[in-house]
């Protein structure tokens, strides 16, 4: 073998790789255009287009910061490509009151207005794709969701049945501070010492306004359904 046919070879290799895997998926997804609902199959109006500003986009940097997403994903694969969506409450809720069963696949429009797709490096943590549901309805339900996460960042080795767990606790996001009056409201409701309250810092507050955010199974535009149908048994 030539060493001329050795680089192009080379070049061929990492270049099909880097086209495919890099440069076809920005030119197709870089410029989304937003979809109508269609009232007639999606049950909606309006067009398709998640919520995010304010706090939530200055929580996304926080949890970029931060590191999460080397242990925590965002995405529901595809069926083809794995079981999310099967798993319980992962994909959405299996069961809710109101909307029946809301699991679905993660596609494109999941982070339309994120600066960063937060799809994750590893999957060491359960994925987040839903988090936000799973608080508020199952964690913490009847309870202030908020609160819940507060103290999961704190010591996620709190309650009782994640005394295991390998989540990494950030206490620099939170202040340990001599109580003088009345306590402050946002303080956690456990402390390490009883003059002591233990209260979230503006980092704290805007991830977890972030974290309560992640709801991806709104109902989708029959359009970008790709999901074979559920099994409703
Ligand atoms: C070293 C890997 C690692 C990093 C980094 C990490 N986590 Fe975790 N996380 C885990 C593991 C493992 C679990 C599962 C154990 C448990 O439930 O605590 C978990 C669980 C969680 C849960 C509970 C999810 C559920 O549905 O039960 C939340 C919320 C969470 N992590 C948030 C975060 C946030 C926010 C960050 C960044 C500030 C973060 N994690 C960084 C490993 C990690």
């Amino acid at each position: 073998m030539s060493f001329r046919i050795f680089i192009l070879g080379l070049s061929a290799t990492f270049g099909v790789a880097w086209l495919t895997v890099v440069v076809v998926p920005y030119i197709t997804m870089k410029n989304l255009k937003p979809i109508e609902l269609n009232e007639a199959v999606d049950g909606a109006k309006g067009i398709f287009y998640p919520k995010r500003t304010g706090r939530i986009a200055n929580g996304a940097r926080v949890y970029a910061e931060n590191g999460c997403y080397l242990c925590h994903t965002q995405v529901i694969r595809p069926t083809y490509a794995g079981n999310d969506l099967y798993r319980d409450d992962w994909a959405g809720l299996k069961a809710d009151p109101d909307r029946g069963d809301t699991r679905r696949e993660t596609n494109a429009y999941d982070f339309f207005g994120e600066k960063f797709a937060q799809v994750g490096v590893s999957r060491l943590g359960p994925d987040l794709s839903n988090l936000g549901r799973r608080v508020e309805s199952i964690y913490a339900a009847g309870k202030d969701p908020a609160n819940w996460l507060f103290s999961h960042l704190y010591n996620p080795r709190n309650e009782p049945k994640r005394y295991q767990s390998t989540c990494p606790s950030f206490r620099f996001l939170f202040v340990e501070r001599t109580i003088k009056g009345n306590q402050s409201s946002d303080a956690l409701p456990f402390s390490v010492d009883q003059n002591v309250e233990i209260v979230p810092n503006a980092d704290a507050k805007a991830l977890v306004s972030y974290l309560l955010s992640l709801k991806k199974d709104q109902a989708i535009p029959a359009v970008l359904n790709f999901a074979p149908p559920k099994n409703k048994g």
